[in-house]
């Protein structure tokens, strides 16, 4: 059966009044068969800073930190939840913060129509770890899914995760060596210590008793 692609669907992200868009802003925009023109962090940001990016917020409170800290730095931050991310939308508006943006939306699919070299950093702050063996294939940080944010790092950008899950972290060792696009900058895969980690309110209710298991990798493309 053939099918026609709509080719370059531009999608209308409106944060010309607001920090963030919900689901409901972007899915009536989402078609069959489509082919999406890339994200223009420009029209977004209204500037060309570096863009940071944190896949599953949560509560916000680490992209407001980074974002505070680097004011010169563009931040978009992704959520599924819409609870969840209500509570990072009156973080950022309260702090009234211009370099953040948030998307209530599954990251995979912004990720995916991102421009190429496009992003300094992704953060991902433990991501769900589907414990049950049956339900390991929903796991995130996959081979392609990593070589997908290799492909849109800059050179030498950086890919931040933590997980308090001993099977998850062997999983993504596995996979970072499949996919053979990063690099550990220190002569071990992971961490199970951190000095300056920003703690998150996952780590602090629920990994600050039983370990954590901190990547920093640079992207060698
Ligand atoms: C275990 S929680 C951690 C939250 C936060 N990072 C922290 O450390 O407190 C994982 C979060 O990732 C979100 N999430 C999972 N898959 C996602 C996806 N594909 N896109 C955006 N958010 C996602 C979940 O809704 C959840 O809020």
């Amino acid at each position: 059966m053939e099918t026609n692609t709509i080719n370059n669907i531009k999608l209308i992200l409106d944060f010309a009044s607001k920090p963030y868009i919900f689901s409901e802003e972007i899915k009536p925009q989402i078609k069959p068969f489509a082919q999406y023109a890339p994200i223009n962090f420009k029209e977004i940001f209204n500037n060309s800073n570096p863009v940071n990016v944190e896949i599953g917020i949560g509560n916000g409170e680490f992209i407001v930190h980074y974002a505070q800290k680097w004011p010169n730095e563009n931040f978009l931050g992704f959520e599924v939840v819409k609870k969840v991310i209500r509570k990072a939308i009156n973080r950022v508006e309260k702090n009234n913060l211009k370099n953040v943006k948030l998307i209530h939306f599954d990251a995979k699919f912004f990720i995916s129509i991102f421009e190429d070299n496009s992003v300094k950093r992704f953060f991902v702050n433990f991501p769900d770890p589907w414990p049950k063996k049956k339900h390991h294939k929903r796991r995130l940080l996959k081979p392609e899914f990593l070589k997908l944010l290799s492909d849109k790092l800059i050179k030498n950008g950086e890919l931040f995760i933590a997980t308090d899950h001993e099977d998850y972290k062997n999983e993504i060792v596995e996979n970072l060596i499949l996919c053979g696009k990063f690099k550990s900058i220190w002569n071990t895969w992971y961490k199970e210590e951190l000095i300056d980690y920003f703690p998150t309110k996952y780590y602090r209710k629920f990994a600050s008793k039983t370990g954590v298991y901190f990547f920093h990798l640079k992207n060698e493309k």
